[in-house]
């Protein structure tokens, strides 16, 4: 049992393999800039490949970022999936045509429109392949067999936060306006991150938290005595500030924190003040970072890896890098 988390640079891109079963969960951006002249930086269909792996099980996309889901095209295209995990109903995008980006927006309204025209890619190829395609939501006490082995607590996203981003989904593609195609992907883009899947993974008496890019203030609709304790914590928010808050912090109570983010830290991630919150509460904790080899008294590494891996071993979690 592993779970991997790829150095896919500033975005995320996380690889499980489960007794016989690959799932991976988003797949970080398409952009070239994001690899390019950084050595340590893979993309995740280059990872699967450098590991023998030509099938996957279950594919999980969090929400319609690019820095989450654009390398899906890729997958799609070139990978055997057999079921295909989402936070929408596709059915609001409609597959007869493309978004075409305003060249003045800015970059990640711009973005928005890269990460629906993937997102329609992947629907469509799932749809002509017969690939399912389930949509994943928050209930109480909803608990699924991803790939039909790997335990998971569905903690997010909130239904009715993604039935309003459907609505505007749908304004996107009725839009005939440059402008309203600008307001409409402004909309969805700063709305996106309220919608993410949010799973609790059992590695068998260890649990794993990915809140993809699901903050504390987007959690209120969860119960006030949920239980959502773990060993491990994937920060929220490559490790922006809105990523954490005490009260969520106490009710994870992890021992080891990853952040998926690009050792340049684009848009304030991996912030100094996470780590050092974090420390403050909890003493021992440990940190790890998908594209960093040091990172103040926190982090420190001999050398530049392509993925960070967690084993849950009869004796505990091991960790390990694939280094370059
Ligand atoms: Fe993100």
């Amino acid at each position: 049992m592993k779970i991997t988390f790829v150095n896919v640079g500033y975005g995320e891109g996380i690889v499980i393999s489960y007794q016989d079963k690959i799932i991976v969960i988003d797949t970080g951006s398409n952009l070239l800039e994001e690899y390019e002249g950084y050595a340590a930086r893979i993309s995740i269909d280059k990872y699967l490949k450098n590991n023998n792996i030509s099938k996957i099980d279950a594919l999980v996309l969090t929400h319609l970022h690019e820095d989450h889901i654009c390398r899906g095209a890729k997958l799609i295209d070139d990978y055997e999936i057999s079921q295909i995990y989402t936070n929408i109903d596709y059915s609001a995008i409609d597959l007869s045509k493309e978004i075409i980006p305003n060249d003045t927006d800015e970059k990640y309204t711009r973005l928005f429109a890269y990460s629906t025209n993937a997102y329609r890619h992947i629907i469509l190829k799932a749809l002509e392949n017969n690939i399912p395609i389930h949509k994943l939501y928050y209930e109480k006490d909803k608990q699924i067999m991803i790939a039909g082995v790997l335990k998971a607590d569905v903690l997010g996203p909130n239904l009715d936060v993604t039935y309003e981003f459907e609505k505007n989904l749908k304004l996107l593609y009725k839009a005939t306006t440059r402008e309203d195609i600008t307001k409409y992907s402004y909309i969805l883009d700063k709305s996106a991150n309220a919608t993410p899947i949010m799973l609790r993974l059992h590695f068998g008496d260890k649990k794993v938290l990915l809140t993809s890019d699901l903050v504390p203030n987007n959690l209120k609709y969860l119960p006030d005595d949920i239980d959502i304790s773990s060993d491990i914590l994937k920060l929220a928010h490559h490790g922006q500030i809105d990523g954490i808050e005490e009260n969520f912090l106490k009710k994870v109570s992890a021992n080891m924190y990853i952040t998926c983010s690009s050792s340049n830290r684009i848009n304030n991630s991996s912030h100094k003040d996470v780590y050092k919150n974090i420390r403050q509460m909890f003493s021992d904790s440990k940190f790890y970072f998908t594209d960093e080899i040091s990172y103040d008294d926190y982090f420190k590494v001999e050398n530049k890896f392509s993925a960070l891996n967690f084993h849950f071993t009869h004796s505990g979690i091991e960790v390990s890098f694939d280094f370059i």
